[in-house]
């Protein structure tokens, strides 16, 4: 899975291969996170073994910029996405984005087995009957996920339908930009996409990002995904909550979130905030697990594994862990990447990997050429 890019025909996605003599290798599209909180940006180079990381880096975007998944500002996006571009000096100017929320309709429906050509037909003349969108209004993708036995007559194929009006909205905003908009994935997608890239799937997991705004939980059982989910929740919250318990600007409010800022006295009002947050959280993560239990009472999930900035929380691993009786170890994006220190950092490299887990899911998709 993972591999959709529309607008594109689904033909083209395919995934990198792994073994390839150095002159054949694929080009691989520039990865660019487009969060409610901060752009991140990805590019890497495929090896026999694994990837090499070139460049990579993020940048704040102004408030209100981003929001649901959709792009307020676009130029102010746009400003950033071309300054952080420029600044880290990348050479690449395709990029793959992901998209995700209220404008994005991800669906496994089951159909007879039939050809690549009789499927793409029956797709098109039936997608309304799956998706609560007007068909004109959306580009489609699918993949057959082949999941039918030698003689099985049924396979589950993986339907998404994306608003015109939103995607084109990215693309405009990244060409003014500069840039080259050749693949647009789902975040669900491509955060697999980066725990296929970096881990062995011979274990269940249960993905989780925390970003800014949303919480994407994502559960991979024999290597592919079978429940995804986004929830509105997110590290914002934490902020908000600060700011309207303290009184105080949403910036002060962030300092004493990342711990930039004491609270003196206050400290215990602030832990119930984070208590009572991520217990939210944890929450709806329980559901998810409970809804996979109950869907295949004889699987188990051997961990959890946290991404983005919320997977910072001091904590927030052991409470997930206790609450859930899951092993819960946080998201390396670069198990697999090899980097050279002199070039970047490792200890940014350390930092930052929490939050660009998605981002270098994108990165490993092959560019068209
Ligand atoms: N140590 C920390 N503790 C709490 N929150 C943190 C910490 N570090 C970063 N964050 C929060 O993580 C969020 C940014 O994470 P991330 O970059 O994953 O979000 P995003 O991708 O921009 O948002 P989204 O995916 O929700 O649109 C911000 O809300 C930031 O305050
Ligand atoms: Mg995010």
């Amino acid at each position: 899975m993972g591999k959709l890019k529309l607008p594109f025909k689904p033909s083209e996605t395919k995934r990198p291969a792994r073994k390839r003599s150095p002159a054949k290798r694929e080009q691989l599209a520039v990865g660019l996170d487009i969060g409610s909180h901060a752009v991140k940006i990805c590019e890497m180079a495929v090896l026999d073994d694994g990837y090499q990381l070139l460049s990579l880096g993020s940048a704040l975007l102004p408030a209100g910029a981003v929001e649901d998944g959709m792009l307020q500002h676009p130029e102010e996006v746009a400003k950033s996405i071309a300054a952080l571009h420029k600044n880290l000096k990348i050479k690449g100017k395709k990029v793959a984005i992901s998209i995700s929320g209220y404008s994005v309709i991800v669906k496994k429906i089951s159909l007879a087995v039939m050809t690549d050509s009789e499927l793409e037909a029956h797709i098109h003349a039936e997608a309304e009957q799956y998706i609560p969108f007007d068909i004109d209004d959306v580009y489609l993708d699918y993949q057959d996920l082949k999941t039918n036995t030698e003689d099985g007559e049924r396979t589950d194929v993986m339907l998404v339908a994306a608003k015109k009006d939103v995607v084109d909205g990215f693309l405009g905003m990244l060409r003014s930009a500069g840039l080259k908009p050749v693949i647009v994935d789902v975040d669900a997608f491509a955060l697999e996409n980066a725990y296929e890239a970096n881990f062995d799937l011979t274990e269940n997991a249960a993905l989780v990002d925390i970003g800014a705004s949303k919480m994407n939980i994502n559960i991979i059982s024999h290597g592919t995904s079978i429940l995804a989910r986004d929830v509105m929740l997110g590290s914002r919250q934490l902020t908000e909550q600060i700011q309207n318990r303290f009184e105080i600007p949403f910036n002060e409010a962030e300092a004493i979130k990342l711990g930039h800022a004491e609270v003196g006295e206050r400290q215990e009002e602030l832990e119930e905030i984070f208590t009572n947050t991520c217990t939210q959280w944890i929450m709806e993560i329980k559901r998810a697990l409970d809804f996979y239990y109950s869907n295949y009472p004889d699987e188990t999930i051997a961990k959890m594994v946290l991404s983005g900035g919320g997977a910072r929380i001091k904590g927030i691993e052991q409470f997930f862990a206790e609450e859930t009786g899951l092993p819960v170890e946080p998201f390396n994006p670069f198990n697999k990447v090899r980097s050279d220190g002199n070039k970047i950092d490792p200890e940014y490299l350390r930092y930052i990997a929490p939050e660009m887990a998605l981002c270098t899911g994108l990165a490993t998709r092959p560019s068209p050429l």
